[in-house]
């Protein structure tokens, strides 16, 4: 689902892009006042939206590596396009009928900036951009609006980028960081991954059976979902197991961090379309401090979410980002399959504290393997 989203980013700016360069060719096109400006800002912003849309589609399928991808000089020469296209914008707006290069070269150049601002931009950090760039797609469907006078694609791409905009700094500060650290700071690069390591411990694995044990005695209950959930498309086994232990007396409420997943709101979309009651799900906020009351904690595929290295260790790339603190919970049970660190690349402690569990395995397979249990003792 998030290629997707990406896709459809790339392709809205894309289209505006398009729009803007048949406009250009339309005989009427300079009698419209607005028209070359409106041009400009739509072949640029939509050829930026394109090509960076591409290389988040790229990173997040695994198509080129989610590494942040840096070189001596990067901002410079992102600074000296930028200048470039400013230049060529005032040429083009002022005589738009010679700028037939210059128009030209402002697309060209519009979709090296494009992948020239997410190369940098690690895996880790991939949530964000997708709602960055959908807002880029908005202010580039509002600009061709302009172009074409039509309210409704003004009225509509103002709304997009707008919320993409708000959407974006939510998602910043649910990471406790500036727009510009994470487009600019290359987290989760060769110097942050791996860092926070060596953390020492065994690691408690669990059984469905015992895992059973530990969830029919438990009377209040928080699952926290992460990206492994939409992996394993376990979400519809989650809310069916989340009956049966309000069934069996449990409190159920699902814990979402904004930025769990890949996109914005993935984790609301895969609760919702199981049919999750909107009423049960929280956020980290709310729920954090009540987690000492909370008998099991539930991490579904999540791992960054819910790093306690955030909260503990000065020298972890992830220190200070608020997290769900899955570890003040009675037990923490962790369903996924290996003990491999999360998107950006830091080892997770959470994993070694004695009130923690594994249940190891794909997370389908192993909440549909506690439904049964549920049903066999039923
Ligand atoms: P991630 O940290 O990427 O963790 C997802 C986990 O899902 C993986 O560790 C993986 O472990 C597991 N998984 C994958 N497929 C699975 C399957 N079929 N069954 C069970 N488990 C499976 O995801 P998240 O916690 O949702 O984080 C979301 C985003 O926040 C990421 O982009 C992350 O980098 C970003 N982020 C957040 C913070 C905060 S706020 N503290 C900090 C940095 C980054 P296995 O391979 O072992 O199964």
């Amino acid at each position: 689902m998030p290629e997707m989203v990406g896709l459809f980013n790339g392709f809205g700016g894309l289209a505006s892009l398009l729009v803007g360069w048949a406009e250009f060719h339309d005989s009427r096109w300079e009698s419209l006042g607005l028209a070359p400006v409106a041009t400009w800002l739509a072949v640029l912003i939509g050829g930026v939206t394109f090509s960076g849309s591409m290389v988040a589609w790229a990173k997040l399928s695994e198509k080129i590596s989610g590494k942040p991808l840096l070189f001596r000089g990067q901002h410079l020469a992102n600074g000296g396009i930028i200048l470039l296209l400013l230049a060529l914008g005032a040429w083009f707006c002022v005589a738009p009928s010679t700028a037939y290069v210059g128009l030209i070269l402002i697309i060209v150049l519009a979709l090296v900036l494009g992948v020239l601002s997410v190369i940098p931009i690690g895996g880790a950090d991939m949530p964000v951009v997708i709602s960055l760039l959908n807002s880029y797609s908005g202010l580039a469907a509002c600009a061709a609006g302009f172009v074409i006078q039509q309210t409704v694609l003004i009225v509509a791409g103002a709304l997009v980028g707008a919320s993409g905009l708000i959407l974006t700094s939510i998602m910043c500060k649910a990471m406790n960081r500036s727009l510009a650290n994470v487009l600019f700071s290359g987290f989760g690069s060769a110097t942050s991954a791996g860092a926070g390591t060596g953390y020492q411990g065994e690691a408690n694995p669990v059984s469905p059976e015992d895992a059973y044990y530990i969830l029919e005695a438990a009377r209040s209950v928080v699952f926290v979902p992460g990206y492994g959930m939409a992996v394993a498309q376990a979400q519809h086994a989650v809310r069916e197991l989340g009956e049966l232990l309000e069934a069996n007396g449990a409190e159920v409420r699902y814990a979402i961090h904004p930025v769990a997943g890949r996109m914005p709101g993935h984790m609301n979309v895969l609760l919702a379309e199981a049919n999750v009651p909107y009423e049960a799900l929280v956020v980290p906020e709310d729920v954090n401090p009540t987690m000492e009351t909370v008998d099991v904690a539930m991490v579904i595929g999540a791992n960054d979410v819910v790093n306690p290295a955030a909260r503990e260790d000065p020298q972890s790339p992830l220190y200070g980002m608020p997290i769900i603190d899955v570890d003040h919970a009675r037990t923490c049970i962790v369903l996924k399959r290996s003990l491999n660190p999360g998107f950006a690349g830091v080892d997770n402690p959470l994993f070694f504290k004695e009130n923690n569990r594994m249940l190891f395995g794909d997370a389908k397979a192993s909440i549909q393997a506690l439904v049964s249990e549920f049903k066999d003792e039923a």
